[in-house]
């Protein structure tokens, strides 16, 4: 038994490994040290061991320490919080999920939006607290091309340019919009707007800010998100669409969250329910998509893929919408 549990220890310790070299490095020098931490740390090890392994990940484990710690953790007050109050932290995560709600994301998709017939009927399929389905009402500075949404109170959303991208004078209209979300969060009840907040990792500039001026934006007038499995409950979001607009069903950062084996499922059900299907995930994420370039440079790190319908990649982008780069020929 003693040599299946350190087997389940390195394996963990290798996920928090990489996680400090892949996902944190370069984002979060906090988070990067903490996670290299915990790999060599064997009480925390013990303590994730006792998880499911969905619920054993870094973000979720360290969102759920800043919770219940009040503040970022480090590995000192990680360590003795797993040992004093070990329900108390499983508790969490295995209530809680990894929800990061960015509503930056909207600068990489409002280009997409702009181009199809308006009025759009919007639906967000994994759309946590409904931030990415208020893309008219945020505004936008795309490296000087200021664009200015609906809502004047709603933050700037600023993106850098690497190239030319198709951007529109103005946000287009929406007539509609629905979220969908396993485990929806209400930007109404404070405590799922904390446990938001403590999903953004320490050293990550302005997020911090963005989130809580986008939050103060959806409580004006919160989106509707319904509770449901994009695998079987789209259809039913999508019959309440009105008529006469073009109907987008778009998801960001969401399809590596479904089993590998169900994402054509997934696929199959878009393209019966919508006009336009745009989705935006990590390079490999959405199935059949065709190949894309990989990154201009290491600073690209793992970018996004911005596609249209399963099958044309349109651009590559930052993951949290800080830079966009159009694709050649898709202007
Ligand atoms: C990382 S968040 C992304 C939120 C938002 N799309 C954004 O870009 O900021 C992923 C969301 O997908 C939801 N999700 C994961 N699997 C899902 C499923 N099968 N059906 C519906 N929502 C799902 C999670 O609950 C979570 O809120």
């Amino acid at each position: 038994m003693a040599w299946r549990g350190r087997d389940q220890a390195a394996g963990i310790a290798e996920v928090y490994r990489t996680f400090a070299r892949h996902e944190a490095r370069g984002r979060s020098p906090a988070y990067q040290a903490l996670a290299e931490a915990v790999a060599g740390d064997a009480a925390v090890l013990r303590f994730l061991g006792t998880l499911p392994p969905e619920k054993r990940q870094p973000n979720l484990l360290f969102a759920a320490a800043r919770y219940l710690l009040g503040a970022p953790a480090d590995i000192t007050r990680l360590r003795d919080l797993a040992r004093r109050n070990a329900a108390g932290l499983s508790g969490l995560m295995l209530a809680r999920r990894t929800q990061t709600n960015e509503p930056a994301r909207c600068a990489t998709l409002l280009p997409a939006l702009a181009q199809l017939t308006p009025p759009l009927a919007l639906i967000e399929v994994g759309a946590s607290a409904g931030l990415t389905l208020l893309v008219d009402r945020y505004s936008y500075d795309y490296a000087g091309h200021r664009i200015a949404g609906r809502d004047p109170r709603a933050p700037t959303l600023r993106c850098a340019l690497r190239g030319p991208v198709p951007l529109p004078a103005q946000p287009p209209v929406i007539a509609w919009r629905a979220g969908l979300d396993l485990s929806p969060l209400d930007v109404c009840r404070d405590d799922d707007v904390r446990w938001l907040s403590c999903l953004v990792w320490p050293g990550e500039g302005d997020r911090e800010q963005r989130l809580a001026a986008a939050i103060a934006t959806a409580r004006r007038d919160p989106p509707a998100v319904h509770r449901g499995d994009l695998l079987t409950d789209l259809p039913a979001v999508a019959a309440r669409a009105p008529a006469g607009a073009t109907l987008v069903v778009y998801h960001s950062a969401v399809l590596a969250y479904v089993a590998p084996g169900l994402r054509q499922r997934f696929a199959d059900t878009v393209r019966g329910v919508a006009d336009v299907w745009l989705s935006n995930e990590g390079p490999g994420v959405v199935p059949g998509l065709p190949p894309v370039p990989g990154p201009a440079g290491p600073d690209e790190g793992d970018p996004f893929v911005l596609a249209r319908d399963g099958r044309t990649p349109l651009a590559l982008a930052d993951g949290h919408g800080t830079w966009l780069r159009w694709l050649p020929g898709q202007a």
